[in-house]
């Protein structure tokens, strides 16, 4: 369904990819406005904030803040805030803080991942080498700590926390699991740490710094690295079925670079024939590409993986961990806030791109 073109909150809904029906009623709709107003805030301010250095610096930090993306996290900062007192200085601080953590994140994970595409665009170390690139996601990540240390101590600490398990559970995926970790279990620990970790500081950030009730703090940081966990489920499913042109990336990349993603994980459970045969042509694949082969030579084994029942099995698993994430809210009070809440987690784990 398309939001009208002039409904209040329209821009947001179409960003969030939620439909008409998410900020159905007048009173969601006046939150949608806010969250808007707050974003475009958000928007202009970091504009501002990337283009603090030299010409050639500025072109390189700017390349994928302006490719695209989705905000989720400034979004989600906002909408904790109007749990307090809303879109004060410091909670526009802390959600552009995160949004630049997440964006050198980027440059350095594609660097990692060996990834072509980013944003719809070519990832940045395929423009400028490693080198440019790993420096410009440094840049970003001190900017990241420049803005949230206007803010004090607590909020430095929840920046360099955050970033600490961030790094953690990328240096966790790269090393991979070892002998007596299930190989399941330490995945899951590797998203909530990779991603969980700064969706859960966003949910945290906006009520902290709008002064929300204190009790509401745990329940958001469950709340946050639950929908991270479900939001990477829902990546590893995107990673296989979805149009390039919608997600701006190369599908299977990860996969292609030997990094198993929960589909593969389940595959390597199955005990029948076909999975069986199905996981030793991706993994000859894996170590072919490893020697220099083509990636296209694992097209179709990936193709037959996004129609095995694992994949289907992965998204139910994204559902699962997104209504515990709801669950989480329970504490909050009922009212708009929440509502949107349930439905942020809800369509970030059914979502395409
Ligand atoms: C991509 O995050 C990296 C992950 C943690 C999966 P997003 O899907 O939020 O990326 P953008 O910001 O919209 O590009
Ligand atoms: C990205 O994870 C996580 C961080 C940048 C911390 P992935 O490597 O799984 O995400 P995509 O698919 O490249 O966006
Ligand atoms: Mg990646
Ligand atoms: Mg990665």
């Amino acid at each position: 369904m398309t939001p009208s073109p002039t409904a209040p909150g329209s821009q947001l809904a179409s960003r969030f990819g939620l439909s008409d029906r998410v900020f159905a009623g007048p009173l969601a709709r006046r939150l949608a406005a806010k969250i808007e107003q707050g974003l475009e805030q958000v928007e202009s301010e970091l504009a501002v904030e990337l283009k603090a250095a030299d010409p050639l610096v500025d072109a390189t930090s700017r390349y994928l803040y302006e490719a695209g993306g989705k905000r989720v996290r400034p979004m989600l900062v906002l909408l904790t805030a109007q749990l307090g007192s809303g879109a004060n200085q410091r909670v526009v601080d802390a959600a552009k803080a995160l949004e630049l953590m997440h964006l050198g994140s980027l440059y350095h994970d594609d660097v990692m991942d060996g990834a072509d595409r980013r944003r719809g665009v070519q990832a940045a170390h395929q423009v400028w080498g490693n080198s440019i690139a790993i420096l410009t996601g440094d840049l970003l990540l001190s900017r990241a700590s420049v803005i949230m240390s206007r803010n004090g101590d607590e909020a430095m600490r929840l920046q360099s926390e955050t970033f600490e398990r961030l790094v953690l559970g990328q240096m966790h995926e790269t090393v991979g699991a070892q002998p007596g970790d299930d190989p399941i279990d330490f995945y899951i620990q590797v998203l909530a740490d990779k991603t969980g970790s700064l969706i859960a500081a966003a949910a945290q950030a906006g009520a902290f710094f709008s002064d929300a009730d204190e009790k509401y703090t745990e329940p958001l940081r469950v709340y946050g690295e639950k929908v991270g966990v479900a939001f990477q489920l829902a990546d590893d499913v995107i990673d296989l079925s979805a149009n390039p042109a919608d997600t701006g990336k190369v599908p299977g990349t990860d996969l292609r670079a030997g990094v198993p993603t929960m589909p593969y994980l389940l595959l390597a459970r199955r005990e029948d024939e076909e999975s069986r045969a199905l996981l030793a042509r991706i993994d000859e694949g894996v170590a072919r590409i490893a020697d220099g082969a083509d990636p296209a030579i694992l097209d179709a084994p990936l193709t037959e993986l996004r129609d095995h029942d694992v994949t289907e099995a992965t998204r139910e698993l994204s559902l699962k961990w997104t209504r515990d994430a709801v669950d989480a809210l329970d504490v909050l009070p009922r009212g708009t806030v929440r509502e949107a809440l349930t439905r942020f987690a809800e369509s970030l784990a059914i979502r395409s791109s």
